[in-house]
C-alpha cells in the first residue's frame, strides 16, 4: 500500500453513545478502507459496515488480538470507553472524600486510565511511521487539574487526570519513533448518554449535545490536530484545555 492510500480506523467502545456516533460518522465519511468497531459484546447494535471486534479493557490479550485483526495501516485509533457510574457495582461519583471506597476507585481507574493505557501500549507501535496517524482518547474537562474549581467526583476526575498525563507521556515517547503521529485527549462536551444521564439536570439548557453532534465536532478536532498538538487535551470546539 502506498503512502497516500487510505488506511483504517478503529473505535474502541463503539457500543457507547459517543463511540457509536463516531463509528457511524467515520462510515459515512468513507475516508478509511475499513472502520473497526471494538466492543465488549459483538452482538451490540453497530453502524452498518463497521467491522466488529471483541475486547474488554481488562484483557490485554484481547486488546492486542483486536489490533492484530486490523490488516490495513492504522491511521486513526479512537478510545471512546469510559466509566462514571454503575449502580450494579455501587459505583457513583463521590461528592466528598467521606464517600471514597478503594474498590470503586480501583474500578474507575482501571476503566478510565489503565484500560486506555493498555490500548495505547498495543496501538501506538502499530501506527504507520511514514505518514500522519492519530491516537485520540476521550477524556473529560473535569480531568483538567488547572480547570478544577468545583471539586467532587474524586475517582472519575483523578482517573481522567491520570489519563491526560499518560497521553502526554505517550506523546513524548511516540514522537521519537513516529514524528508524524498525534496522541491526544479529547473532551466531547456534555453529551446525552447513559454515562451523563443521571447528571443532566445540572446542565445549562441548550448545552447538551447529541452523540452525533459531539462526534461531528470531535472528528473536526481530530482532522485539525498536528504533531505539534500531540500530548494535549482538546475540547470539542478545538480549544486546548490546561492539563
Ligand atoms: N457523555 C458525556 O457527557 C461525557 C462528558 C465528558 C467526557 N465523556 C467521556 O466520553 C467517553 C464516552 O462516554 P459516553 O457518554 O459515550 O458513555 P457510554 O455511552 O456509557 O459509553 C461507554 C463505553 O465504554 C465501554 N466500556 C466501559 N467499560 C468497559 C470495559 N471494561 N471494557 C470495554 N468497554 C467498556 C462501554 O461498553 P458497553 O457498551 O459494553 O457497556 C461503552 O461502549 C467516556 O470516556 C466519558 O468519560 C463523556
Amino acid at each position: 500500500m502506498s503512502e497516500t492510500s487510505p488506511g483504517s480506523a478503529i473505535v474502541f467502545g463503539a457500543s457507547g453513545a459517543i463511540g457509536r456516533a463516531l463509528t457511524a460518522r467515520l462510515m459515512t465519511k468513507g475516508e478509511h478502507t475499513a472502520v473497526y468497531a471494538a466492543v465488549r459484546d459483538t452482538g451490540a447494535d453497530l453502524p452498518r459496515g463497521a467491522v466488529p471486534l471483541r475486547f474488554t479493557l481488562d484483557d490485554e490479550a484481547a486488546i492486542s488480538a483486536a489490533l492484530d485483526a486490523v490488516s490495513e495501516p492504522l491511521d486513526l485509533v479512537i478510545v471512546a470507553t469510559g466509566l462514571l457510574h454503575d449502580p450494579a457495582r455501587g459505583i457513583a461519583p463521590e461528592k466528598s472524600w467521606r464517600a471514597l471506597d478503594p474498590a470503586v476507585m480501583a474500578a474507575v481507574y482501571a476503566a478510565n486510565a489503565i484500560g486506555p493505557a493498555l490500548i495505547a501500549k498495543h496501538a501506538l507501535p502499530r501506527l504507520p511511521r511514514d505518514r500522519r496517524a492519530v491516537f485520540a482518547v476521550l477524556s473529560a474537562k473535569v480531568g483538567s487539574i488547572g480547570d478544577n474549581r468545583l471539586g467532587g467526583w474524586h475517582a472519575y476526575r483523578a482517573s481522567k487526570a491520570a489519563l491526560n498525563m499518560l497521553v502526554r507521556n505517550f506523546a513524548i515517547e511516540c514522537a521519537r519513533s513516529h514524528p508524524l503521529a498525534v496522541v491526544a485527549a479529547l473532551h466531547p462536551g456534555t453529551v446525552d448518554s447513559a454515562l451523563s444521564a443521571p447528571f443532566q439536570r445540572a446542565v445549562v439548557p441548550g448545552t447538551l449535545f447529541s452523540p452525533d453532534q459531539s462526534a461531528g465536532y470531535l472528528l473536526d478536532v481530530i482532522a485539525a490536530l498536528t504533531p505539534a498538538d500531540s500530548g494535549g487535551l482538546f475540547a470539542w470546539d478545538g480549544r486546548r484545555l490546561p492539563g
